[in-house]
């Protein structure tokens, strides 16, 4: 299948013209134009449930910043909201869920597999509305949260700096654990499947909380389940590329190559990508990692992007943040952060 988009070639492992770069989290709040489009829509989950308004965040970070992919705009949350647990977004504290899983009962409650992934039409509709609309050389990129991550929301109830309710049931009900687990997986696989079916060129799966489990621990409650999801879309979608990013654990790339069947590894700030591309660079294309808080300085900006130019001199790589981008990060800088990895990068 040929396409004109220089993204999907990089995820691909092909030359391209430039190092295309994107940013996490780039549709939200540092932009006015998200902030006025969020007002309109009353709250976050409205806007989230409006394909209309959800293209439009979709494609600003593209119109504003030059982006060369545009990320759906959504969250990974949306998923055990469907699944029967009531989702909401509290100002200043983030998301909640008002009853957290703790038991076999609560987990055989939740709807499963493909009817669950049956009633996200809201993400898909979105999606078929930024096809139409975005321009044919950049690519979309659908996402989901990984199993382990999500399953830390459903289990704590809502983000948590210890993690100790889901590690109590990790060290003493591992079953109840791999329970959840294993349903979560066969909706994502669901989710991920129909999202490609409405248009997604890429997907990505974040693994935000990756580095809440020990290291020896990490292949059994996470890494284990992304593989499965991988390997089911790519048995089916071969051309789809996928994106894995566990944010923060080294010990995990200090082990060397780990199977996986997806193209992409996305290395968070805290892994220097010389470390990275020693280690994985062989098997995976890499996509980062600059630390989100250089934003803050053009200097600091310039400085890191040419050096991770340096270490992975225009050769698989898709630049990117190492993690998302903060509320508070001038719109000039994000822009200047994008024009100068496109600026390194170009070829001839
Ligand atoms: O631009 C994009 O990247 C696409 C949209 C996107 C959002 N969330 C929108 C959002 C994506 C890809 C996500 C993923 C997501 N959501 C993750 C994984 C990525 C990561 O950052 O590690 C996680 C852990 C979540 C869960 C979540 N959603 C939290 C913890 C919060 C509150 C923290 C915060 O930043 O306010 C959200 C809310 C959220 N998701 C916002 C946006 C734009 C902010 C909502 C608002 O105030 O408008």
């Amino acid at each position: 299948m040929s396409n004109n988009k220089i993204f999907v070639d990089a995820c691909l492992g092909k030359e391209t013209p430039y190092t295309p770069v994107w940013m996490m989290r780039q549709a939200g709040r540092y932009l006015p134009e998200y902030m006025a489009v969020r007002a309109e829509a009353g709250n976050f989950l409205n806007l989230c449930h409006d394909p209309e308004k959800a293209c439009e965040v979709t494609l600003q970070p593209v119109n504003i910043v030059g982006v060369d992919a545009a990320i759906l705009f959504s969250d990974i949350l949306v998923v055990p909201d469907e699944m029967g647990m009531d989702l909401s977004f509290v100002k200043g504290e983030g998301p909640k869920f008002s009853d957290p899983l703790t038991s076999q009962e609560d987990v055989d409650r939740l709807i499963g597999g493909e009817e669950a992934a049956g009633k996200l039409t809201y993400v898909y509709d979105t999606i078929k509305l930024i096809k139409e609309r975005l321009a044919d050389d950049k690519a979309l990129i659908g996402f989901t949260g990984a199993p382990w991550t999500l399953a830390t929301y459903m289990i704590e109830g809502q983000g948590s700096k210890t993690y100790n309710i889901c590690k109590k049931m990790m060290y003493t009900n591992p079953e109840l654990l791999h329970n959840i687990l294993a349903k979560v997986t066969e909706v994502v696989k669901y989710y991920m499947e129909k999202q490609i079916q409405a248009g997604i060129d890429v997907v990505q799966i974040f693994d935000s909380w990756a580095a809440a489990i020990e290291p020896g621990k990490y292949d059994e409650f996470s890494w284990k389940y992304m593989i499965e999801i991988a390997e089911y879309l790519k048995g089916k979608y071969p051309h789809i590329p996928i994106i894995m990013f566990p944010k923060g654990i080294p010990a995990f790339i200090e082990r060397g190559l780990v199977y996986g069947n997806f193209d992409v590894f996305g290395v968070d700030w805290g892994t220097p990508m010389a470390l990275a591309k020693e280690k994985l660079g062989d098997r995976y294309v890499l996509q980062g990692n600059m630390e989100p808080c250089r934003l803050y300085s053009k200097e600091a900006t310039t400085e890191c992007v040419e050096a991770i130019q340096k270490v992975m001199g225009g050769k698989r790589h898709i630049f990117n943040l190492g993690h998302g981008i903060l509320p508070d990060v001038p719109v000039e800088n994000a822009i200047h952060f994008v024009r100068e990895c496109q600026r390194v990068s170009r070829k001839g």
